[in-house]
């Protein structure tokens, strides 16, 4: 693997070998500190090029580049040259001519990775932080490290990811890893409105109740109205969707009792989730973030050559 571009197309082995190379930097031995730092990119420059806000995302590469001993370089984007007209692979050439060894892009244009990484020379690698509705691979990752931490065998899983499918990079990744890892319950649940019609190609269930889309599943995964992505005045209304696609905890109780809750942040309360499910006992969404930095380690030294 030289870059990450898109988990299609990704074979159950490579995902199953980065979950096993993250699983390695999570620490047994000292519980106060999850993830062991390591020498593998001493020497190496990582830049974040984050071209769209990102909280979790940007701050956990950066934690995992510090972890394997990584050079880190945040570009900050709104005071760069790109606010004067550069373009965006002059952009990446001056920063190759600074050596950069790894670049971690995120990017409101879907494919912008992609057209880096056919750019650059072959040792410099290229990490898709999220482009557009089209991929968000690490955050699937960590996803698939998330649900085989608490829930084991991907073959027996049901997951229901719900609301903003067919804006969401997330949905697309996840749905992508669980099928090459074996899922063959994936359930969506929405408005009409909010899916995409290629659905049936990507062999996933489609609801548009949770009533029925809920019942039995061992993961709910629910997702964030993506109103940047949106036409104006096409924008669903939250009060509205709340009520119809909310994850109250007694939409909660359809699922199994065990069933663990998910979502890759940021959240609005109210609208997609209730606080009592978000802080609730089932709830495994920060543990999301934590896992977040070793996956992230994983995809960067693997990558890197390590
Ligand atoms: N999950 C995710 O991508 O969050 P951020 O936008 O905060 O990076």
């Amino acid at each position: 693997l030289t870059h990450l571009l898109t988990l299609e197309g990704l074979l159950k082995e490579q995902i199953v070998h980065i979950l096993d190379t993250a699983q390695q930097f999570v620490s047994v031995t000292d519980p106060a500190r999850e993830v062991k730092k390591v020498p593998l990119l001493r020497g190496k420059s990582v830049f974040n090029l984050f071209f769209e806000n990102s909280t979790r995302t940007r701050t956990t590469f950066e934690i995992a580049a510090k972890r394997l001993s990584a050079d880190v370089i945040n570009l900050d984007i709104s005071t760069s040259s790109t606010a004067k007209g550069e373009s965006l692979i002059d952009t990446i050439d001056n920063l190759i001519a600074m050596q950069a060894d790894i670049f971690v892009v995120r990017h409101s244009v879907s494919r912008a990775p992609i057209e880096i990484a056919n750019h650059v020379p072959p040792y410099v690698h290229v990490i898709n932080a999220g482009d557009g509705s089209h991929q968000h691979p690490t955050q699937g990752l960590l996803d698939m490290y998330t649900m085989r931490h608490f829930k084991q065998d991907f073959t027996k899983l049901k997951v229901a990811i719900v609301g903003d499918i067919v804006h969401s990079r997330v949905a697309k990744s996840n749905i992508h890893a669980l099928t090459a890892l074996g899922c063959t319950d994936i359930r969506v649940i929405g408005p009409e409105s909010l899916l995409p019609n290629d659905l049936d190609m990507l062999g996933v269930k489609v609801f548009h109740s949770m009533e029925e889309g809920l019942r039995g599943v061992d993961v709910v995964m629910t997702l964030r109205i993506q109103k940047e992505r949106m036409e104006a005045g096409k924008v669903p209304e939250g009060a509205a969707f709340f009520a119809q696609f909310g994850l109250t905890p007694e939409r909660l109780a359809l699922a199994k009792p065990d069933a663990i809750v998910m979502h890759p942040g940021p959240m609005n309360r109210g609208v997609e989730i209730d606080s009592k499910v978000a802080d609730g006992a089932q709830s495994v969404i920060l543990k999301q973030v934590t896992f977040g930095i070793a996956v992230r380690m994983a995809v960067m030294s693997i990558v890197a050559g390590n």
